[in-house]
């Protein structure tokens, strides 16, 4: 979490910083802070609360910053230290020559603190990242050269940084380096950007060059050198970056995330494009690098995600056992890091994730491949860490996602899973034409089925009024809308901060029902199969219980009108299809309720869109 941003050049640097943080303010957006070399000083401005609030500092003092062709700005996610103007970045060692912004976890900072203060520095923050400002200033007083002392105070580092550094006494020169964290340096002429991501810098330039670990760049305006940790030279990979100058509008909606839902037909039809020709051929993924006699051999696949691309992750789980009758297993990234996950080459590897940059799913993945697995990565990041990493890739395409509750890339990973699916089985001979068919007949026309349910978006929205004021929910489903219920409660949770639990409707007798009371909605994804019936009996064992009940459902059923106090009916669709589209409501719920309750809808407290910590 946490983004970065640095230049040095001939332009207004404050303009760079602050317009490359307001780009990386999905990463982060507790406090922020700039740093600009002027006149043979440096001075610093911090702000707590949103960028904002820095860019007001920053307006105020316009003639003092304006100047100023160097700087490091950084917006802040906390890991340690409350987000406070003196915990935001950057900081600066004891005499405040030295400055650095940083993103990641300083594992041995206490360690370090205790041994730093014996030497006489004074801490002004509760952060970990001040311990390097004093680290990196301790080894300036010996060597007085910016990145050998950055080279040997980062041996002394145990954790995960990216880290951007000045010192007053080299004017010209900004020094990064990173380890388990993302930074990229946007190169120009006669200037240099810094930043945590490309959306901080696409505007100014589209030649960039990846740090990779433990990699130390020294910038000048027209120099760039990069060294290992052992001070060996190493040529620059320079790269064009794939993207873009995309002006992030909201489009005339009140929020990205409603934006982004209303954007989930394309989305589907993007995915679609290229890889779904016509119902009678096969799925062409090309993008699976396995070729057709490894996959038919696999015996086990494992998929590692977080938060909702784990509830994507699930809905793969069961397609790929549905379709082609191999085993599936499904983690969280942070649980299969720490334990004896049993994998080998006979084993997929799947990681999914929306930013393609979260510390726990890289990770997971890393080990994997250790063991021989082959990783198949699907993203939204075709330039992230992981797809860098990835053996085969599968981009969904479903263009920046701007609020940090995920809501299209969902809807894309979900998509990839039942092209990747329906792929394996028809390579394994596992599935009829058939059923292959009428799977890709109704794929190609979930988009103008989800349309018609954001055309009735205003009857959720009623219904999201009426239940604003409850404190708890529960959701319950079965079979593959399992984690549709999973995911709609976390929408929920995220966004308006309300206590909703997702469970598989059979486990309600064992436990939850106990808290069922008036007190208590329990929302029912009601899709026409296999586990109608049995839903509808969970649904009744909760209205005995007094318990507010709302359907989700494709059923026209009167009985459904009966039991439940609201229903939200969705067009009808194939069970195992159901997931495209059960959820687009439940995100409308969640967001609607959130903005009754006038929550800050993209920028939900304590949250950030990647999550580089693990
Ligand atoms: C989704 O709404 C959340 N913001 C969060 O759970 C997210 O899905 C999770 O952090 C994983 O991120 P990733 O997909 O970028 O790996
Ligand atoms: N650990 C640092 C802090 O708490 C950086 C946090 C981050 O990367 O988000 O300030």
């Amino acid at each position: 979490m946490c983004g970065i941003v640095g230049y040095i050049g001939y332009r207004k640097a404050v303009d760079i910083l602050t317009s490359g943080l307001k780009n990386l303010e999905y990463r982060g957006y507790d406090s922020s802070g700039v740093a600009l070399y002027n006149q043979n000083k440096i001075d610093v401005y911090k702000a707590q609360g949103k960028l904002q609030n820095l860019v007001n500092i920053l307006d105020e003092k316009r003639a003092e910053v304006e100047n100023s062709t160097l700087g490091i700005g950084h917006i802040r996610w906390a890991t340690h230290g409350a987000p406070t103007t003196i915990n935001a970045h950057p900081h600066t060692c004891n005499c405040g020559s030295l400055v650095i912004v940083h993103n990641g976890i300083i594992e041995n900072f206490k360690e370090l603190k205790v041994e730093l203060e014996k030497k006489g520095c004074t801490f002004h923050s509760q952060t970990d990242t001040e311990t390097v400002a004093h680290l990196i200033a301790q080894e300036y007083a010996k060597t007085k050269d910016l990145t050998e002392a950055v080279r040997l105070a980062t041996k002394k580092i145990e954790g995960a940084y990216a880290l951007c550094i000045m010192h007053k006494d080299e004017p010209e020169t900004l020094v990064v380096t990173k380890r388990n964290a993302p930074l990229l340096v946007g190169i120009g002429e006669g200037e240099y950007f810094v930043a945590s991501d490309v959306p901080a810098i696409i505007e100014y330039t589209k030649k960039a060059m990846y740090l990779n670990d433990n990699q130390i760049a020294t910038l000048t305006r027209n120099s760039l050198k990069l060294i290992d940790e052992n001070n060996t030279e190493i040529t620059p990979k320079i790269e064009s970056l794939p993207w873009e100058p995309v002006a992030l509008s909201k489009m005339g909606f009140k929020h990205f995330m409603l934006k982004e839902i209303h954007e989930q037909p394309d989305v589907i039809r993007n995915v679609l494009n290229g890889k779904l020709h016509t119902i009678d051929e096969p799925i062409n993924l090309e993008e699976v690098k396995l070729d057709k006699e490894t996959l038919k051999n696999l015996n086990r696949v494992q998929i590692i995600a977080c938060g909702t691309s784990l509830h994507a992750a699930m809905v793969g789980k069961y397609l790929i056992e549905d379709f082609c009758s191999i085993p599936v297993e499904v983690e969280a990234s942070s649980e299969y890091i720490y334990r004896k996950a049993i994998t080998d080459e006979k084993t997929l590897v799947v990681g999914v994730s929306q930013s393609g940059e979260t510390a726990d799913t890289i990770t997971a993945i890393r080990q994997a491949k250790e063991k021989g697995s082959h990783i198949l990565i699907i993203t939204n990041r075709p330039d992230s860490t992981m797809a860098r990493e990835a053996d085969s890739l599968i981009p969904v395409n479903a263009g920046i996602e701007v609020s940090v509750a995920a809501t299209k890339s969902y809807i894309a990973q979900l998509m990839s899973f039942y092209l990747l699916a329906i792929y394996m089985a028809e390579v394994k001979g596992c599935i009829t034409k058939e059923i292959s068919t009428s799977l890709k007949k109704e794929l190609i026309i979930l988009p103008q089925k989800i349309e018609q349910v954001l055309n009735e978006k205003e009857q959720i929205k009623k219904i999201a009024k009426e239940y604003s004021s409850f404190k708890n929910f529960i959701y319950i489903a079965r079979g593959v809308n399992l984690a549709t219920a999973f995911e709609g409660a976390l929408k929920l949770k995220e966004i308006s901060y309300i206590n909703a639990t997702g469970y598989a409707a059979g486990e309600l007798k064992h436990g939850p029902i106990a808290m069922l009371d008036e007190t208590m909605p329990v929302l029912s994804i009601l899709m026409k199969g296999k586990v109608y019936e049995k839903i509808l009996s969970n649904a009744e064992e909760s209205k005995a219980r007094n318990a507010k009940l709302i359907a989700l459902t494709d059923s026209k059923d009167a009985k459904i009108d009966e039991l439940f106090d609201h229903v939200i009916r969705i067009p009808e669709v194939n069970e195992i299809l159901s997931p495209i589209i059960s959820v687009i409501p439940l995100q409308l719920l969640a967001y609607y309720i959130a903005e009754y309750l006038g929550k800050d809808v993209d920028q939900p407290r304590n949250l950030a869109k990647s999550v580089t910590v693990e």
